[in-house]
């Protein structure tokens, strides 16, 4: 069972995947977490490059090195865990790269970067994606005080509504993907997660 978050930055992703983490680790489920960009020395390496760098990353070599990073962690983590009947969460998967370098980005059309989405996993598709919706002043402002902004945050105001708008319509046109109101408290949002799940999750 493959189940991955998308949304924005400060959407509220990390928040949810502990609390589905726990509960389903406590129903008895080997239950496996990975961050995309990342979840491999090599795919991690590859997420300092994208988020530290200060040199220009041309759109089309940002979606490649998105996608390597990708294609390591599927081949040597995601493929085998599922294999062997784990559910694996991911923090992000390739409808990031749809939203962000499709829709945010512009320089690569959708069509193209979605190709790319399916060579980088070998057509390896979610059981569920969870989108956690929120407007990006929101999510902005509940990142501002934590963190410092990476390379991508940096990308400004527009290029989060581009994005945002990129979700929309993949969540439009894409059944396994349930977008749900992060504006909420983390606990409403968790239960109607978990609602999702029982539905998808047999015995849960
Ligand atoms: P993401 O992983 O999508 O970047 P986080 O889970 O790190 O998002 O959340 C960003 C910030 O917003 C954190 O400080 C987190 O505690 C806070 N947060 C998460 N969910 C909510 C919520 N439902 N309401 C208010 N604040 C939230
Ligand atoms: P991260 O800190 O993991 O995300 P968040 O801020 O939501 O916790 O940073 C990953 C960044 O990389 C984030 O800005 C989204 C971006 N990204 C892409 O542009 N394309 C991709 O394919 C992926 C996986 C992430």
């Amino acid at each position: 069972m493959l189940i991955t978050f998308e949304g924005i930055d400060g959407s509220g992703k990390s928040t949810q995947i502990e609390k589905v983490k726990n509960y389903l680790t406590e129903k008895g489920y080997d239950v496996h977490v990975f961050r995309e960009p990342g979840g491999t020395p090599l795919s991690e390496q590859i997420r300092d490059i994208l988020l530290n760098s200060k040199e220009h990353i041309h759109p089309l070599a940002e979606s490649l090195l998105f996608s390597a990073a990708r294609a390591q962690l599927v081949a040597t983590r995601i493929r085998p865990l599922l294999d062997e009947g784990a559910i694996v969460i991911l923090d992000r998967f390739y409808d990031s790269t749809t939203a962000y370098q499709g829709y945010g980005r512009g320089a690569v059309p959708v069509s193209e970067i979605e190709q790319l989405n399916a060579l980088a996993t070998q057509n390896l598709e979610p059981d569920i994606t969870i989108y956690l919706k929120l407007d990006p002043e929101k999510a902005y402002q509940r990142r501002k005080d934590i963190r410092e902004e990476d390379r991508m945050e940096r990308a400004g105001a527009d290029f989060f509504k581009r994005v945002s708008a990129g979700f929309d319509d993949l969540a439009e046109r894409e059944n396994r993907i349930v977008a749900l109101d992060s504006s909420r408290s983390p606990d409403e949002t968790f239960r109607e997660i978990i609602g999702h799940l029982e539905q998808r999750i047999p015995r849960l």
